[in-house]
Parts: C-alpha cells; structure tokens; sequence
C-alpha cells in the first residue's frame, strides 16, 4: 500500500533557482536561505521518497489566461523545466508516475474533486525550486513527481477549506493505490509577499509564523483564513499559501514538526520552509528545529 510519510513546505521564489543556477546559494545574501535547507537536504536523502505530490501553482507558462483550472493534476511521464522569459533552468526534467497519477485523478473525481487532467506541459519555478531547494545539484532528480497545480493567481483561487478538504481526498487516494511507494505531499509558494502595486515589498513576519505555528499539531483553524484576510495580512500574492493547506490536509488530524526555517527577505518574499510528520504518537519533538 502506499504511504504519506511526510508533508513538506517551502516558498518558490524563483530568485532562488537563479542563485542556486549561478552557484551564488552560500554568498553572503543567500547563504543563510540556503542554510535553512539543509537539514531537509540530508533527511531526504535519508527518507528516500519514491513519489512526491508537489502542489504549486504555475505563472502563465501552461496555463494563462485562455485556461485557468483551479485544481490540474499531471499524468504524464515527463515534464520539462518552462521557459519563463531567460531559456529554460538547466536542471534535470521531471519524471512522473502516471500510474498513481492516473488513480489518484480517479480517486478524486469520484470523490467530487473536479480536477483538470494533464497529459503534456512544462513546468515552472513553481516546480522546479522546491526540487532545488530540497535536492540540490542533481544529474537526475531522486523521486517521480506528480504535479498539482492550483489557481491562485486570477481570482478566485480555491477557499483554504477546499484545499485543506482536497488534502484530505488525496490521503484517500493514496491510501488505496495497492503498490508499496513512500510518497510525500509537498505545499509550495509563499510565504507573504506584495510583488507589485504600492504595497509592493509588503512582509508580515508575525502573521508568517503564526501560520507556520498553525500547521503543527492538531488544529484546523488555518481552514478558515478567508481569502481577504491573506489579501490584508499577505500582500497580494500571500494567498499562494493556500497550496499548503492541501499538504496539511493530507497529513491527517496531527502533525509533528522536524525541521522549520523562516528568512526575510529573498527578493521581495518572505521564505518560509517547513517538514511535518502525520504524528502517530511516537513522540516526536514538536516544535520543530530553527523555530524563528
Ligand atoms: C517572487 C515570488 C514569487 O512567488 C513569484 O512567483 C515570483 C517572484 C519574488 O519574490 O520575486
Ligand atoms: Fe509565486
């Protein structure tokens, strides 16, 4: 059977692609973003995952504004890294696994989840970040990936009550593929950030790590942030953080945090990472390391 083993979060900015590209990841501006990745670089390694559900949103590179899913799921074999206006990342294509994606893509439409299925697309930093962030300089990346992708880009993107609900029809759909695969759900993009306008720069470092206080352990009152509240509290593109709650939700009633990093700024976001464990009361620490 497989298993959600673990739920891991970090923000995408793709700034961070750039540095980690030109080998800038350990100068004095980057370094100490890096450095909050890795303890994740070496737990993964050590997890071995074989799938990751990585949520992201794409920023008009599949999709614009002729089409705009709110929940897409990629069935494919292959993606490769888009070309957002510099010529694609040089970094490996990403494979999928089409058999889960295909049963998860059944799974969630038989529950009422009226998911767009993707057959063919490349994929953006959205994507491809998280993989850098958390796998570093690769020849090929360690695990298949199956895209989701979510509207949070033209309004109105999905309430965090219906990501968080999503989360929970994925552990469903993972929980009754009959293969044995250590899969994890990763939530990307975030943390709060204004990219344009006059509040452009806009950073709420007490509201970020409420909300990563509110990922840990049994409480489900991140559901019911609506949507102009991460409007008000995030800046305009703050509402990117609701693809975390899909994570979240896929992890089940209690989690237990590993590993926390939190870092402003990077660009004009604020970089927010995050690993969870679903907690079975083994008694993990949970806290998590690096609190900010
Ligand atoms: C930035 C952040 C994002 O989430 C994004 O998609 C694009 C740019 C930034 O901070 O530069
Ligand atoms: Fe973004």
């Amino acid at each position: 059977m497989a298993r959600i083993t673990a739920g891991v979060a970090t923000s995408h900015i793709p700034l961070l692609g750039v540095a980690h590209d030109m080998a800038k990841d350990r100068d004095a501006y980057f370094g100490p973003i890096f450095a909050g990745y890795d303890w994740t670089r070496d737990w993964e390694k050590a997890e071995k995952p074989d799938v990751v559900i990585l949520v992201y949103n794409d920023h008009a590179s599949a999709f614009d504004m002729k089409i705009i899913p709110t929940f897409a799921i990629g069935c494919g074999e292959r993606y490769a890294p888009a070309d957002e206006g510099w010529g694609p990342r040089k970094v490996p294509d990403v494979h999928g696994h089409p058999d889960l994606a295909w049963h998860i893509a059944q799974s969630l439409i038989l529950d009422e989840f009226d998911m767009t299925i993707i057959n063919e697309m490349d994929v953006d930093h959205g994507l491809t970040v998280p993989l850098s962030m958390m796998f570093g300089d690769v020849a090929e990346w360690p695990v298949k990936v199956i895209p989701l992708a979510v509207n949070v880009v033209t309004y109105p993107p999905p309430s965090g009550n219906r990501c968080w609900a999503l989360g929970e029809a994925i552990a469903r759909a993972v929980e009754s593929f009959p293969e044995d695969l250590n899969v994890q759900v990763w939530g990307t993009g975030g943390m709060s950030h204004q990219l344009q306008g006059p509040r452009a720069g806009l950073i709420n470092r007490e509201w970020d790590n409420d909300f990563l206080d509110g990922l840990i352990g049994d409480t489900d009152r991140l559901r019911h942030i609506p949507h102009i509240d991460y409007l008000r509290e995030t800046g305009s593109e703050g509402i990117e953080m609701v693809m975390w709650l899909i994570m979240r939700g896929a992890l089940g009633k209690r989690t237990a945090a590993l590993h926390r990093h939190y870092h402003v700024p990077c660009s004009n976001t604020a970089v927010g990472h995050i690993v969870l464990r679903p907690d079975n009361g083994e008694g993990l620490d949970m806290t998590g390391s690096g609190a900010a």
